[in-house]
């Protein structure tokens, strides 16, 4: 049975209920024989800045760049609004994404039939979705230097974020996402403002060119990112894999996210290169959503988009396609009995709580595998 090393990191808010379900799924995985997860835990975000007076300490760094992937809850809230900017909980999940490498962060947007009335579009415009939003996410304006407040002296101050792309970032985020639509329906929309950007003139002109070197075969169309995101809630269906920065990814993904019905059913994996040597990636995982400080501790969070998170980990990591696809069959069936947590309830649906969603799924999952 082989054996990976994890490092849990389930952060503020609704983090720790909600990883507490992966916990459970893991439990399952290992009794089952299919693999044996070997779990660190650490904290991060205002729960580390509270115990240590910064978002992620350096035991936990290298604790990550050890690991075989990381998975994250959420960081945040209001408790933490007043600490110094370079200590806010959020710093600790940009650290990782940067010292880590994870450069390439795929966001999939799949409606579940049993789902497609929560959302608030359409039924018919969202049955049946199954888009990928790529988001760039170690460049652009996230950690573009100069970034700065500065004091004019004259009662006015100037803020400046810097939005800056290579090259060889476009490149690489261009691969992944040519290659991703050529396992899917082979179609990619890149997403900038080369109309108001240079950033995005550049964007524009390096996607164009790996795809005329090396994906030809892929169908590849441009749209500017703000009638993107029209096109997102317009006809969504249209899109198959989705290109874009960090910026316009972060906004992005969040409209795509709602498409299924709530921010809690979208989950996330980040990804580092291969290493040409160990054929291995550094890798996060993440639900798409916050730290809900408006309902953390009271067993309401939805578990799907973390537990789903946990599934990309088995597909993008291990190479465990079968029991991804095993998961993802398991919270389709949780759902089909009309099981609820309170962010996608629907009239005849029967609402349960965090635990009851993940020890449902997870039931599903033995009935599936038996
Ligand atoms: C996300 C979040 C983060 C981001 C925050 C928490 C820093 O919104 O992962 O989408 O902006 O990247
Ligand atoms: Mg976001």
């Amino acid at each position: 049975m082989p054996t990976y090393k994890l490092l849990l990191l389930p952060g503020d808010g609704i983090g720790p209920e909600v990883m507490a379900e992966v916990k459970r799924l893991l439990g399952f995985l290992s009794k089952t024989g299919v693999a044996d997860f070997e779990t660190e835990e650490g904290l991060v975000g205002g729960c580390c800045y509270d115990a240590h007076g910064v978002a992620v300490t350096e035991e936990t760094m290298t604790k990550a760049h050890a690991a075989d992937a990381v998975i994250f809850g959420a960081v945040g809230g209001p408790k933490w609004d007043k600490v110094p900017f370079d200590a806010r909980p959020e710093a600790g999940l940009l650290r990782l994404r940067k010292d880590l490498g994870l450069f390439a962060n795929i966001r999939p947007a799949i409606v579940y039939p049993a789902l497609a009335d929560a959302s608030s579009l359409k039924r018919d415009v969202v049955e049946g979705l199954d888009i990928i939003i790529l988001r760039e996410l170690t460049g652009g304006v996230y950690f573009g230097e100069p970034k700065t407040i500065t004091d004019l002296g004259n009662g006015q101050k100037r803020a400046i974020d810097t939005q800056v792309y290579d090259t060889y970032e476009i490149e690489r985020i261009a691969r992944v996402g040519l290659e991703l639509a050529r396992k899917r329906r082979n179609k990619v929309t890149s997403m900038e403002k080369r109309n108001v950007m240079k950033t995005g003139v550049l964007w524009h002109e390096v996607v164009d060119q790996v795809h005329a070197r090396e994906y030809r075969d892929v169908q590849l169309e441009h749209m500017l990112a703000d009638a993107g995101g029209m096109q997102l809630v317009r006809w969504p269906k249209q899109f198959d894999v989705i290109v874009t920065d960090n910026l316009f990814g972060d906004m992005l993904s969040d409209v795509a996210a709602m498409l299924t019905g709530s921010l809690g059913m979208l989950p996330s994996a980040s990804l580092g290169e291969i290493d040409p040597k160990s054929r291995r990636r550094k890798a996060l995982y993440e639900p798409v959503h916050g730290s809900a400080p408006d309902i953390a501790g009271k067993g309401m969070a939805n578990p799907i988009a973390m537990l789903a998170s946990f599934g990309m980990a088995m597909r993008y990591s291990f190479n465990m396609g079968k029991e991804a696809d095993l998961i993802d069959a398991a919270i389709a069936a949780a759902l089909a009995k009309g099981l609820r947590t309170a962010d996608i309830k629907s009239p005849g649906a029967t609402v349960v709580s965090t635990a009851e969603m993940g020890a449902a799924i997870v039931g599903e999952m033995e009935k599936l595998a038996s």
